[in-house]
């Protein structure tokens, strides 16, 4: 039976006697345990199928006598925190009975979870990465480490080494984002009988205090070997970042239409919700998700998890993954950025241009969301965002954020403004090519737009606004009437009156 937690100590029938000894030598039973599951772990993985298929059942037999001294989870399936903090009361009080100077540390709840899983998706032929939240605290001065299994209908199971990336560095509050990479030493479903994928999530370096949970599971037969190669079914993948806030619909609308526009049939667009798609914007949207040509996932329960910023950053690594062959390329920006390419060429043939890098970095035009020209011809009540907000910060030599895109199957972990877990290379020198005009602070606007209008003169003259030089750039009013006839000829006319309020 198996007392241990601890997947090698469960195959040492031989080793058994061993540990009735040891458990009145803890510390030395620790020592020698993990020398043990060290060896066992670096076995060939013959040997280690051999000793994963003895403990296929994942129930851990709690028959063997709680631990006297040990303070660490042995018998006891260590499924939920509230088992440990049960353990160590029962641990702490034997102890305190022995020596009356010996004080008792009583933890109660628990703050952040060892991991939150969002998602975990296959990234090819014996690869998946499972992408999630973990307390940060405990990856900032603990070492939570990770291991993979994969359990077949078949009967048997094979594990895998996994490694884990932290790609929020830095910005992670309560909650860091983890993406564990587990590479087997080839397909563990190659008869496509089906199983699931379970991750062993470690506190620290203890091989003995774990959680194990499944994580994924692919139904008999539904392994399609061809999904993880190119043709794949899209050009250009968007994923788009955590939305909140009052969003305006009209927005909305129009980044939708001059994306789908821009990126062509072959392209679909992920979006999140994390509180911003208001009816109105749902409204908005519709007519493109019924279309196929978009999706709006429903995330707003991360609000439970203190993450950076919605957890975006958790957010753009599950959308990587979750279409990692999707798409040649996929862009990620924000829904008040539109992607441009100045020297009129097409964007396939730019982006043939940059195929032997991962990634390229765009730069960005940025556009007052306030100054419209004084115009009595133009009627702005009625005109598209880009169509009316003409004026572009003519400031150059400031650093200023990138966005980015990347070719999705060399990447195994992602940033918002660029992924530094990838092979191949990077390439920034992309102004000349592709750049994209960024509306800062218009999406939440609900009424006009146009709060300021500047005299005629200010379409040669260089005006002064808020200390800041624009210049008028009227590129994008140009490409608006081709976009609203592709809108048009796409989902039909939009009744906007359905949605402003
Ligand atoms: C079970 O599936 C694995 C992976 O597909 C395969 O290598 C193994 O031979 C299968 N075992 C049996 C008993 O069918
Ligand atoms: C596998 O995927 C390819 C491409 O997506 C598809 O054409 C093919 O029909 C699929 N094969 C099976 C057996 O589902
Ligand atoms: C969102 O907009 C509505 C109507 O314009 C307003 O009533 C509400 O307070 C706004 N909410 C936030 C969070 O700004
Ligand atoms: C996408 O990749 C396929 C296969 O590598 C290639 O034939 C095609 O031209 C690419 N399309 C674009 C738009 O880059
Ligand atoms: C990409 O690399 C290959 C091999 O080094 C080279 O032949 C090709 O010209 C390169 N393509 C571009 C667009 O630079
Ligand atoms: C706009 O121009 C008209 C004349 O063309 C002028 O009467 C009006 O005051 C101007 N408005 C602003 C805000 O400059
Ligand atoms: C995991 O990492 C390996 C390289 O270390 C890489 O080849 C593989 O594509 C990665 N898998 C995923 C799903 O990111
Ligand atoms: C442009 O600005 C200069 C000085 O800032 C001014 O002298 C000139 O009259 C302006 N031109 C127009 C057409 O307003």
């Amino acid at each position: 039976m198996r007392k241990d937690g601890s997947p090698a100590t469960a195959a040492g029938t031989a080793a058994s006697k061993l540990f009735s000894y040891f458990e009145t030598r803890p510390l030395v039973a620790t020592l020698l345990a993990l020398t043990l599951v060290l060896l066992l772990w670096n076995l060939p993985p013959y040997y280690q199928n051999l000793l994963s298929t003895t403990t296929a059942t994942n129930l851990p037999c709690s028959a063997s006598a709680a631990p006297s001294s040990l303070s660490l989870d042995t018998s006891l399936p260590s499924t939920t925190p509230a088992k440990v903090a049960a353990l160590k009361y029962t641990t702490s009080t034997t102890a305190q009975r022995s020596d009356p100077n010996k004080r008792i540390f009583q933890a109660y709840g628990n703050a952040a979870a060892l991991f939150v899983l969002m998602g975990a998706y296959r990234g090819g032929p014996a690869t998946f990465a499972v992408v999630g939240l973990a307390s940060k605290p405990l990856h900032v001065f603990g070492k939570p480490w990770y291991k993979c299994e994969w359990v077949s209908n078949n009967g048997t199971s094979t594990r895998a080494k996994a490694y884990k990336m932290l790609p929020d560095w830095g910005y992670g509050r309560v909650y860091t984002v983890v993406v564990v990479n587990c590479t087997f030493s080839d397909n563990p479903n190659a008869d496509n009988s089906g199983g699931k994928l379970n991750l062993y999530a470690y506190y620290g370096l203890s091989q003995r205090k774990y959680e194990k949970f499944p994580a994924l599971e692919e139904r008999p037969g539904s392994y399609n070997e061809s999904k993880y190669h190119p043709p794949y079914d899209y050009e250009y993948l968007y994923c788009g970042s955590s939305l909140y806030g009052n969003l305006s619909a009209d927005r909305i609308r129009e980044w939708m239409a001059y994306h789908a526009w821009f990126f062509g049939p072959k392209s679909h667009f992920v979006f999140h919700d994390a509180g911003g798609v208001s009816p109105a914007v749902r409204a908005a949207l519709e007519p493109w998700v019924r279309a196929g040509r978009a999706t709006v996932q429903d995330i707003r329960d991360q609000a439970q998890f203190d993450g950076y910023y919605y957890n975006q950053f958790l957010v753009v690594n599950d959308c990587l993954h979750r279409h990692r062959h999707a798409a040649n390329w996929t862009f990620f920006f924000d829904v008040d950025e539109y992607i441009y390419l100045p020297d009129g060429s097409s964007l396939e043939s730019v982006l043939t241009e940059f195929g032997n890098y991962t990634q390229f970095t765009i730069e960005q035009n940025p556009m007052s969301s306030v100054l419209c020209l004084n115009d009595s011809s133009q009627d702005y009540s009625r005109e598209w965002g880009f169509e009316k907000l003409l004026f572009r910060d003519s400031r150059t030599g400031i650093r200023r954020d990138r966005k980015y895109a990347i070719q999705a199957k060399n990447a195994f972990a992602t940033g918002v403004h660029m992924s530094e877990n990838v092979v191949g290379g990077a390439l920034h020198k992309t102004e000349d090519k592709i750049r994209y005009y960024h509306y800062h602070n218009s999406i939440t606007v609900p009424g006009e737009l146009c709060r300021e209008l500047l005299p005629a003169s200010a379409r040669r003259n260089v005006t002064w606004y808020d200390k800041r030089p624009f210049v008028y750039d009227d590129s994008m009013k140009r490409l608006a009437p081709v976009v609203k006839e592709f809108e048009r000829g796409a989902i039909g006319n939009v009744d906007t009156a359905q949605w402003s309020s």
